[in-house]
């Protein structure tokens, strides 16, 4: 049985009809559709107790060495600006932090933020070729004064694979920091978060057939039980005067706030869902969708595609361009097929730049897309081009 036979009865939104038509959702990389076990999971949350399994189980599925390395936030951008507020009390004026042209803004902003406070410097490592980094530049651009080294584990518009063992190997003998952005990784690829050797890793679990609210960072335990929390309150301490305080044991020093348990309880749900199918089949369902996609849309003429051409290569999203049709355009004309897509600049403003574009069209995949639906929308993009 392939994975979408298997799994398509448990997400009960792919039965809409959209104008007339059975949906086809190819927009997961924005958010992932839910199954119902992750919805009956969260409906009944009150009824279980909470005893932090879910911790254990992201843990085992990031491959995470200690439960004290796994803290719970709302989403990528909150781990990233977690990081980046207390890696803030350590800047010094000169200072770099190093981030790559292909960088979702999350993994932009906050680093720009922290860098004009102390005065420290972003530098950034070139996209080149079929939408690769230039490891040359990259072993340049490290330099005694780069603190951190921030990169996505897979780029969320070219769909690269960056070779992120070998970067923060690199990075830490120039004695830098790695913080790799998991988002469009962790719904598609088997973790190891250990054997990778970064020092911190954040997801969302949205992306990954979880609920909106909750992600996760990764820190390794040596790195944060070195760093101060950059953000307070509620459960992040131990025990309070009124001029200081003493912070809580890790997890929960880097957890400010009442936790988000509903939504834990749903990513729990979702990684018990993903893990029963086996990430290993999951990267190959969606791999093989990646492939059929990128030869149908390949052979229309007029079409452009954006990232590396081998699927081996990339990760579960295919961009591409209509020569003549404004992405946006072509996203409200696929829509009104029936085809859910994203259009736009996907919140990677210095890569379109890099590729002298205003933005792409983006197909993306989950565990319960099908054949038959890129076959939709080949013939979808193909009739785009007759309209011209
Ligand atoms: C690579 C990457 N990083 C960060 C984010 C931000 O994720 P969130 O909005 O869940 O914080 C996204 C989401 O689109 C992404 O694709």
């Amino acid at each position: 049985m392939t994975l979408d036979e298997q799994t398509r009865a448990d997400f009960p939104i792919l039965r809409r009809i959209v104008h007339g038509q059975p949906l086809v959702y190819l927009d997961s990389a924005a958010s992932s559709q839910k199954p119902r076990q992750v919805l009956e999971a969260m409906q009944s949350y009150y009824e279980q107790t909470h005893d932090e399994a879910a911790r254990d189980a992201v843990r085992v599925f990031m491959g995470a060495r200690v439960r004290e390395e796994v803290i719970f936030t709302r989403g990528t951008t909150d781990g990233i600006n977690i990081v980046a507020r207390a890696l803030a009390l350590t800047l010094e004026p000169g200072d770099e932090i190093l981030v790559t042209e292909m960088e979702h803004h999350s993994n932009l902003i906050p680093w720009q933020m922290v860098c004009r406070e102390r005065g420290a410097v972003v530098k950034a490592v070139p996209v080149v070729g079929e939408g690769v980094l230039d490891q040359d530049a990259f072993g340049h651009l490290l330099s005694p004064r780069t603190r951190l080294v921030a990169l996505a584990h897979v780029s969320n518009v070219l769909g690269t694979i960056n070779p992120v063992t070998d970067m923060t190997r690199r990075a830490h003998e120039a004695g830098a920091l790695v913080l790799l952005d998991g988002a469009q990784a962790a719904p598609h690829l088997a973790l190891d978060v250990a054997a990778m050797g970064c020092d911190f890793y954040v997801f969302s679990g949205h992306k990954m057939l979880g609920p909106t609210g909750i992600g996760v960072l990764y820190g390794r335990r040596e790195v944060l039980e070195r760093l101060e929390p950059g953000l307070g309150g509620s459960e992040m301490i131990k025990e309070v005067w009124i001029d200081h305080a003493q912070w809580n044991d890790l997890p929960w020093r880097f957890e400010p706030g009442t936790p988000p348990i509903a939504e834990a309880v749903g990513l729990h749900a979702a990684v018990v869902y993903l893990d029963k199918l086996g990430m290993a089949r999951v990267e190959a369902h969606e791999r093989a969708l990646c492939r059929i996609a990128m030869d149908a849309l390949e052979r229309i003429p007029g079409v452009t595609l954006y990232g590396p051409r081998n699927a081996e290569l990339k990760g579960a999203v295919v961009a591409f361009n209509v020569e003549g049709i404004h992405p946006h355009d072509g996203a409200a004309l696929l829509d009104e097929r029936g085809i859910g897509v994203r259009a736009g600049h996907h919140c990677a403003q210095p890569l379109m730049r890099r590729l002298g574009i205003v933005g792409t069209l983006r197909a993306s995949f989950s565990v319960y897309n099908t054949a038959a639906e890129i076959a939709r929308l080949s013939e979808a993009v193909q009739s785009l081009r007759g309209a011209l």
